[in-house]
């Protein structure tokens, strides 16, 4: 099983997801700190590293796909570094967040679902963020970007490649 995953990740990748599972393996309910620990270091959590992690904890790998779906914080495709939120609710598509969205696509050159040549960014669309007053309204890592001018989404990337 380890094997498989050395095709995906580098032994030092393997090596840090090891140490954590190890270090939390005895904690009761800390199945969801080693899922987030193990993601930092993956950026994803792709269904054969939810099995391994299952394997390693000797717990059925669908308590580990039920945790892994549940939160939106985690992601079965790979994450650029940075990860850039379009919203898409009501109040952002009204205000254009579909040109936001494709002229962000165009200016990173990355599709939906993939990560940039360099491996920084990612483009995710995603239901309203609860910021509706400030629409359009995009979020890359902890920061967030309201009433923005679709002209302007390069100021964005801008900031944050800062
Ligand atoms: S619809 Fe975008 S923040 Fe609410």
């Amino acid at each position: 099983m380890r094997r498989k995953l050395a095709e995906q990740f580098t032994e030092e990748k393997m090596a840090m997801m090891d140490a954590v599972i190890e270090e939390y393996r005895e904690i009761p309910g800390a199945l969801l700190i080693i899922l987030e620990k193990v993601q930092d270091v993956a950026r994803y959590l792709p269904v054969d590293l939810q099995r391994y992690i299952a394997w390693k904890l000797g717990i059925p790998a669908s308590r580990v796909y039920g945790v892994a779906t549940f939160y939106s914080y985690f992601s079965m495709v790979p994450r650029g570094r940075k990860v850039v939120k379009v919203c898409n609710g009501t109040a952002c598509y009204v205000k254009r967040s579909e040109e936001i969205k494709e002229r962000l696509k165009q200016k990173i050159g990355v599709a939906e679902g993939e990560v940039s040549a360099d491996g920084e960014f990612s483009i995710e669309e995603v239901r309203c963020l609860g910021a509706c007053g400030l629409a359009p309204v995009v979020v890359v890592g902890e920061e967030t970007f309201g009433l923005i001018d679709p002209e302007n989404v390069g100021e964005i990337l801008e900031k944050v490649s800062l």
